[in-house]
């Protein structure tokens, strides 16, 4: 049996397997520049963050309508189920959707008709987290923010995510401000690729209650000291740090070492059918003892969005 856990950094986006994807293609007369799935996946050498969102932003061409993004939730749920997971809280990219003429509707009733059925089919309790692209400009993240008011009985939070450097969190004050006031979660891709101050500012200036990837902390002992202190957690993605030459080695990377400083930190896939596996592969892929393993699981639930959202936003 696989251990209990939540996952709390998972682009639904990101497990678009590339069986996947050519099923959708077909289905909805998109043609891809790859001959095959085993191409596909022969272009999954990623030199760093931006290498990868290339890809990963062309092949959501295959996704139209509300159908497919009801099957690619359906198939993550199933595989996370057979991982351990038992709660979700799920990232999407509307930007990336609305830009091709996909709509807010149909992005959030399409990926409700699987989450709906969650808990149900695969014993799955599951969020929704919209994310904003901050390549992209602050008047577009808070248009975003306008489109999703209708939808927001399905949505709990908001993140940022995309091309880090040069795109600090202060760049989204406002639209943060006006995320709180709907009573919208807040959370934030920081020090991934980008310095350890755009997690201050994450914390400081966007209010995030906790900090996805996270990992350059281990940079500034301040910081990692505020961190343990508030006990804020650190959404980490092992398997995509070594992909995306965050780290340049499994063997390097710092989670056992952040344990070991006190950090509250969490294992996710963060984009799994890109990075080699999903989040028991991640938990696999560190050497980690039974008791740390425990941790990281009772961290992921105490990290948790699990409070009911209707009587969170009444109070
Ligand atoms: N979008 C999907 N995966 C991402 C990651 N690891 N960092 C930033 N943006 C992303
Ligand atoms: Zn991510």
């Amino acid at each position: 049996m696989p251990l209990p856990k939540a996952e709390l950094h998972l682009h639904i986006e990101g497990t678009l397997e590339p069986e996947l994807a050519f099923e959708l293609a077909a289905r909805n007369g998109v043609t891809l520049p790859y001959a095959d799935t085993e191409d596909l996946r022969e272009a999954y050498r990623f030199d760093d963050l931006q290498s990868f969102l290339d890809l990963y932003y062309g092949l959501m061409a295959v996704l139209r309508t509300e159908r497919d993004f009801a099957d690619l939730a359906d198939a993550y749920l199933a595989r996370a189920a057979a991982q351990g997971v038992r709660h979700a809280e799920i990232f999407f990219d509307p930007q990336a959707h609305l830009a091709r003429g996909v709509s807010m509707g149909t992005v959030v009733e399409g990926l409700w008709r699987a989450l709906g059925d969650s808990e149900a089919r695969h014993g799955v309790s599951t969020r929704l987290i919209m994310c904003f692209l901050r390549d992209e400009s602050a008047e577009s993240a808070m248009d975003t923010l306008m489109a999703a008011k209708p939808h927001l009985d399905r949505i709990t939070g908001v993140g940022l995510d995309s091309a880090e450097v040069g795109h600090p969190p202060v760049k989204f004050r406002e639209v943060y401000e006006a995320a709180a006031a709907l009573g919208l979660r807040r959370v934030a891709h920081a020090g991934e690729e980008g310095p350890p101050e755009y997690i201050t500012e994450a914390l400081d200036v966007l209010g995030v209650e906790r900090v996805d990837h996270g990992l350059r902390c281990m940079e500034d002992p301040e910081l990692v000291a505020r961190l343990v202190r508030d006990r804020i957690p650190l959404t980490l993605c092992p398997l995509s740090n070594v992909r995306l030459r965050a780290v340049d080695a499994l063997a390097d990377h710092p989670l056992p070492a952040m344990l070991e400083a006190g950090l509250r930190c969490t294992v996710n896939s963060d984009d799994p059918a890109y990075f080699g596996g999903y989040i028991g592969d991640n938990f696999d892929a560190l050497p980690l003892t039974d008791e740390q393993q425990r941790e990281l699981a009772r961290n992921s639930f105490l990290a948790a969005f699990l409070e009911d959202d209707e009587e969170r936003r009444a109070a």
